[in-house]
């Protein structure tokens, strides 16, 4: 490289180099500006982020190993995204705070960045950003709250939410009880600490080779995630010198090992969306059909909540994720490189496993193929998913009468209805839920089941819907069905009474008609009317631009990359 990015900005005699060092000296010497690297540090702590709240802490000990390293690290605050408290749907913002984030790089003296995410939406729209601006880059996971107990027994945040509110409606825990957990349920600083989409996206940013291996999964109070911050400070400014950046990182075997580790680990659903857009970003060709392909057959091989048993913390002390993919290592591309410049699997040769209860051999599984399954059908011609590890077994292959929910509050409104006509055997449908219908793409795939079936011990149900569920949740659900009703799929046609077959091993989604039945009917009025809301801002552009799940639902005119360069100066 001729000249530093940055150096555009600062070098030189004339007024406009003079006005960029002037207002940014405050502190910083001369030989700020003499050509070394910047660093920008993009932090989403926000205190509406409980699980990013901390990330100014990891920020300072990032800037550090910049320091340390001879770059100027600048704190750069961007669009934070709690997944606890953001109406409607933290994934309504998602590609906002991508664009947001990108632009912000982009317009900036920047010669690299340090990603700070943690909560759920967070590492994914800071990798999306951070693929278009291509600017040198790493994620450091914000890391996992420490376990917290509830009468003498974990609580896994999120999954043990969905289990104690399942059992207080059916008559199993007292009211009381159930509101006496809520403050052991966070014990401390950091992320959902369920294998949910917060863990499974620093697992994933770690084996596409987006972090310093070995450092994704640390605990938020460990120290050790502190001191990987400062050595990712120091490797941001390696990687400046080295021009390493997402472009010639990431490769389609990146993104193939990370469909390995997913499955590996059990992760969740919304991975398949968001690595779909962060190849999108890259021109990276990757299907949603690929996590079928490359990652159905994986081995699960860690016992972690909500598929299994135990906590993020566990996984740490167990030996981490590199722990897991040396089991694996023969799926795995010895080519693809990490954010150090070296091979993922150079990593592996000393990995252990510490405890095989929470990381299992491969020749031990918890289950011989357990990678996120894509289903096709007349029911879902684009695809949908399904993650067999976290269904019951015997409902994977299954034929029932659909019951059909038009909107979240129609099934809010019905669903305990004690005269609706529903049983066991009964296919619960939720549309107008995908990201146009809701606007958002929200997480009530796992719709609750009706009481009274709840009452006589009835646990999952197959359940069909075109929006996402929490990573932190469990049960034989199909999501993420593609094209979603209010973009005109034939979800929108089904009516109650259908009969809708579930093959998982055959890979279909089908509702019994024929091709001529299914052409004769018209959508249910409320699947026309979903997306006609929004009238101005954001929501209008993004039901406007958004792509179905299957290709990431990032918005159509954000794929691909810009680039870093800004040719116009503002003075
Ligand atoms: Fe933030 Fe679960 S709510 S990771
Ligand atoms: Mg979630």
């Amino acid at each position: 490289m001729s000249q530093r990015r940055s150096a555009q900005w600062y070098a030189g005699t004339d007024r406009n180099a003079y006005i960029h060092r002037a207002w940014m000296r405050r502190g910083l010497p001369s030989d700020a500006f003499d050509g070394r690297p910047h660093i920008a540090i993009a932090n989403t702590a926000s205190d509406l982020t409980p699980c990013n709240r901390h990330l100014t802490e990891v920020a300072a000990s990032v800037a550090q190993g910049v320091y340390a390293a001879g770059g100027i690290p600048l704190e750069l605050p961007v669009v934070s995204l709690g997944e606890t408290l953001v109406r409607p749907t933290a994934m309504l913002w998602r590609n906002m705070a991508a664009m947001a984030t990108e632009e912000m790089l982009r317009a900036n003296p920047v010669d690299g960045v340090v990603l700070l995410g943690g909560c759920d939406k967070t590492i994914p729209s800071l990798l999306m950003a951070a693929a278009s601006v291509d600017l040198p880059a790493l994620v450091v996971p914000g890391g996992p709250m420490l376990t917290g107990t509830f009468r003498g027994v974990p609580l896994g945040c999120g999954t043990d939410v969905w289990r104690l509110s399942e059992e207080v409606r059916a008559g199993t825990l007292s009211e009381e009880q159930f509101l006496r957990s809520e403050s052991s349920m966070i014990r401390s600083r950091g992320h959902c600490n369920t294998m949910g989409t917060a863990s499974t996206m620093a697992m994933v940013a770690e084996a596409l080779g987006a972090t310093i291996p070995g450092t994704a999964g640390t605990p938020a109070p460990d120290s050790r995630l502190l001191e990987g911050s400062h050595e990712a400070g120091r490797l941001a400014v390696e990687m400046v010198h080295a021009d390493r950046r997402p472009s010639g990182l990431f490769t389609r075997a990146s993104f193939l090992n990370a469909v390995v580790a997913l499955a590996a680990v059990g992760g969740s659903t919304n991975a398949v969306v968001h690595l779909l857009a962060i190849a999108g970003r890259l021109g990276v060709e990757l299907t949603q059909d690929d996590f079928d392909a490359t990652g159905a057959g994986v081995p699960l091989l860690v016992d972690l909540q909500p598929a299994g048993r135990y906590l993020m913390e566990d996984l740490h002390r167990a030996g981490g994720l590199l722990a897991v993919l040396r089991q694996v290592e023969d799926l795995l591309d010895d080519e693809a490189l990490t954010v150090t410049g070296r091979p993922l699997t150079s990593y592996l040769a000393d990995a252990e496993i510490w405890d095989r209860e929470v990381i299992r051999p491969r020749d031990e599984p918890l289950q011989a193929s357990a990678g996120i399954v894509v289903l096709h059908g007349n029911l879902a011609p684009d695809g949908a998913v399904i993650k067999p590890a976290a269904a019951t077994p015997a409902l994977l292959h299954h034929r029932g009468r659909a019951v059909v929910f038009d909107s979240i509050e129609d099934l809010h409104a019905r669903i305990d209805d004690p005269d609706l006509d529903v049983d066991a055997d009964s296919v619960l449908v939720l549309r107008g839920c995908g990201p146009r219908g809701y606007p958002g793409m929200p997480e009530v795939a796992n719709l609750p089941l009706p009481t009274k079936l709840l009452e006589a011990g009835v646990r999952d149900m197959v359940r069909i819907c075109d929006g996402r569920m929490s990573g932190t949740a469990y049960g034989t659900v199909v999501l993420h069905v593609a094209p979603e009703a209010a973009a005109g799929g034939p979800l929108g046609l089904l009516r109650t009474g259908d009969v809708v077959v579930l093959d998982v091993a055959h890979r279909r989604l089908d509702v019994e008609l024929t091709p001529d039945e299914l052409a004769s009917r018209e959508p249910a009025p409320a699947m026309v009317e979903a997306f006609a809301a929004p009238r101005r801002g954001w929501e209008q552009l993004y039901v406007r631009t958004v792509m179905q799940a299957d290709t990431g639902a990032d918005l159509d005119f954000l794929v691909g990359s810009s680039g870093s360069e800004v040719s116009r100066e503002s003075h």
